[in-house]
């Protein structure tokens, strides 16, 4: 590293060859780059690559400028394509759209394609709850994300919609440019966790169940974390308790979770990676990241660690 602080915050894992990339909001002052990217071959050690998407680079809607939140890149095998999803909005979060940009390396530069609300689903929106983000109209909303692909090869986004009130997930066309049409609830698109309220989708997969660790919803304020787990990824789902233990289990040790990544070459080995988000000065939010494996019975339990390293895992 260059001594400069890593400024991926709300990111997201790519692995791609023998090299990790890390993607995330590039809070940067006066740098206007929306993602940044980072590599690195053994996770501690991390290299700038660069800005993976500029902020210039980025339509304006309605006249006003959109911002990037929570990005996400996966490679796509048929296109050849590094495809990036990402949380758009602008202030008051009501334009809560999915962006969409590709490009041919993975450090970049993406090339926008779209902002879209994946599912125009048939939800009376405005029966339940005021519609300011009009999801009557556009489809409900994209807010906090994540993409997973599995293990056939298909890809999925999971993200907070209907205002926050109920996690979706879609699956992703061929190209993984936009979700699968047409979009048909139950099978191709699912709503999860319905009216929970949840944020900070973190999936995963292990001996063929899907995981789901989430946030509440208090912006930048810290939560307790609590999981979900479905033999389907379009559901059923079950929810349970908190998985964080001991001091500050409450509050996720101070943080919200952003991602799990699985650790290559082990069958039950887990980072879960959350952000310590700074209100006050949100480029100087910090990292955690938790070394976590998966009992047989499927639960699981993530601790407070002030050092790791992987040998940890065989103690797990
Ligand atoms: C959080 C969300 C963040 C950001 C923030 C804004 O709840 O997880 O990604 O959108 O709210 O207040």
């Amino acid at each position: 590293m260059d001594g400069n602080s890593i400024q991926a915050h709300g990111g997201g894992i790519l692995v791609y060859g023998d090299v990790y990339y890390w993607y995330g909001e590039d809070r940067t002052p006066d740098l206007y780059s929306a993602v940044s990217c980072y590599s690195s071959t053994n996770l501690t050690d991390w290299k700038r690559e660069g800005v993976a998407l500029w902020r210039r680079d980025l339509p304006k809607f309605n006249g006003h400028h959109i911002f990037v939140e929570r990005p996400k890149v996966i490679f796509n095998p048929l296109t050849r394509k590094f495809v990036m999803w990402m949380h758009m909005d602008q202030d008051r979060y009501l334009f809560s759209r999915a962006g969409i940009a590709v490009s041919d390396k993975p450090a970049g530069p993406f090339t926008f394609i779209k902002a879209i609300r994946p599912v125009a689903d048939t939800n009376d929106f405005s029966a339940n709850d005021p519609d300011p983000a009009k999801q009557d109209i556009y489809g409900g909303t994209f807010r906090d994300m994540n993409l997973f692909v599995d293990d056939d090869g298909k890809a999925y986004v999971f993200y907070s919609s209907a205002g926050n009130w109920t996690m979706y997930v879609a699956r992703l066309n061929d190209e993984f440019t936009g979700p699968e049409t047409p979009a048909l609830e139950n099978k191709t698109w699912a709503r999860i966790l319905v009216r929970q309220m949840r944020e900070g989708p973190a999936p995963l997969k292990w001996r063929g169940k899907y995981f789901l660790i989430t946030s509440a919803c208090t912006g930048w304020a810290p939560n307790a974390a609590n999981w979900s787990m479905a033999d389907n990824i379009l559901g059923p789902w079950r929810t349970f308790n908190n998985p964080c233990v001991g001091p500050n289990a409450k509050t996720t040790f101070g943080s919200q979770s952003t991602y799990v990544l699985p650790v290559p070459g082990r069958t039950n080995a887990f980072i879960f990676m959350a952000d310590r988000w700074n209100p006050n000065n949100l480029p100087d939010s910090r990292y955690v990241w938790l070394p976590f494996s998966i009992k047989p019975d499927g639960s699981f339990y993530i601790s407070w660690r002030n050092h790791w390293n992987f040998a940890v895992f065989d103690a797990l």
